[in-house]
């Protein structure tokens, strides 16, 4: 495949193109489970008998390798982002689970911060085409730019934390960011860039706190934009997964997660479901086994199966809201 022009500057329609849904796993907290559940979605949409492509975004800080119990391959993204491939193939590598591919995020001193714009548009174009079914985004935790842009490219936009008030509090300041920046993003949308960038900057001195307050000032100024703004807005449905879950009251933290972003934020947030503090994930990750191959009895299992199969079943035809 090494060889072969690149796929920039190709202009075709979405429904021509060979991947069928990007799924991004994302949240704003480290070590929130991010990997741990995108190497395990990836596992048993596999088994569904999709051809799947897991891709670790989080570059400089790589490791869903381990979670999905491969060695790190020779070629990383860094090989595509410095151009030392130009196929984006060229970077995907095996693992012994069938149906299951993967892409290693760059690990030598690449931070997501030193890839150019260009080079993740060209990712994002040449993604769309790979030779797989789906294809899952592993993020890197924050909420810089590019973390931002590479969950907004995906169909599916799954937010994960845990029930605790750090990553909860995180959790929003990621969903917020991922929402002002989706805006932001959006070519209709171009003449309100202005009022966006002051939402973008939390001390700003227009006080306005949270994308409601946009929406009323932003209208004021372009009130022939108003329908367009809300259209926009209701077209991101991120999705919630909360995980580590111990107790009865921590699995109703879903549901208020759910309100506040309704009612503080006007984001529809889907609640997914959770997955159980279950031992056997740290007893597999010191094994550098999947848990879903090394505990297949396990609950996590069946959640996360339960999981896969209602996202393919309810939301098939979700697109990414910026394509
Ligand atoms: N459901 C769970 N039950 C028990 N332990 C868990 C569970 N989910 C994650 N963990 C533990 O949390 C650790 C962090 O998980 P993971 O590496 O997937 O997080 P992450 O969000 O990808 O972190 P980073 O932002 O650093 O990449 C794992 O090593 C694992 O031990
Ligand atoms: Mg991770």
């Amino acid at each position: 495949m090494e060889g072969q022009p690149s796929l920039v500057g190709e202009t075709r329609l979405p429904t021509q193109r060979r991947v069928r849904q990007i799924w991004a796993i994302g949240g704003g907290k480290g070590g929130v489970g991010k990997s741990l559940l995108s190497s395990s979605l990836a596992i048993s949409l596999s088994r569904t008998g999709n051809k799947v492509l897991a891709v670790d975004l989080d570059l400089g800080g790589a490791n869903l390798h381990t979670t999905l119990g491969v060695d790190l391959p020779r070629q990383t993204l860094n090989d595509f982002f410095s151009e030392r491939v130009n196929n984006i193939a060229a970077c995907v590598s095996p693992t012994s689970i069938p149906n299951l591919e993967f892409i290693s995020g760059a690990q030598d001193s690449v931070s997501i911060a030193n890839v150019p714009e260009t080079q993740k548009t060209r990712f994002m174009q040449a993604i769309r085409d790979v030779d797989a079914d789906y294809v899952i985004f592993d993020l890197g935790a924050g909420t810089s730019a590019h973390t931002l842009d590479f969950f907004l490219a995906a169909d599916i936009n799954i937010v994960t934390l845990l029930p605790e008030p750090t990553s909860i509090e995180n959790g929003y300041r990621f969903l917020k960011s991922a929402y002002f920046r989706r805006l932001w993003l959006s070519p209709k949308l171009h003449t309100m860039r202005q009022w966006i960038e002051i939402a973008m900057d939390s001390k700003n001195n227009e006080g306005i706190r949270s994308p409601s307050d946009l929406f009323r000032a932003a209208t004021r100024e372009h009130p022939e934009l108003a329908n367009l703004l809300k259209t926009e807005i209701e077209r991101f449905r991120p999705k919630l997964i909360l995980n580590q879950v111990r107790t009865h009251s921590d699995i109703e933290i879903g549901f208020s997660v759910k309100t506040v972003c309704k009612k503080y934020f006007g984001i529809e947030l889907d609640y997914l479901g959770y997955l159980d503090y279950d031992s056997a994930v740290w007893q597999a990750i010191r094994r550098k086994r999947p848990v879903m191959l090394e505990f297949p009895n396990s609950k996590l299992v069946t959640s996360i199966d339960r999981l896969v199969d209602y996202l393919l079943k309810k939301h098939a035809d979700q697109r990414s809201s910026l394509l």
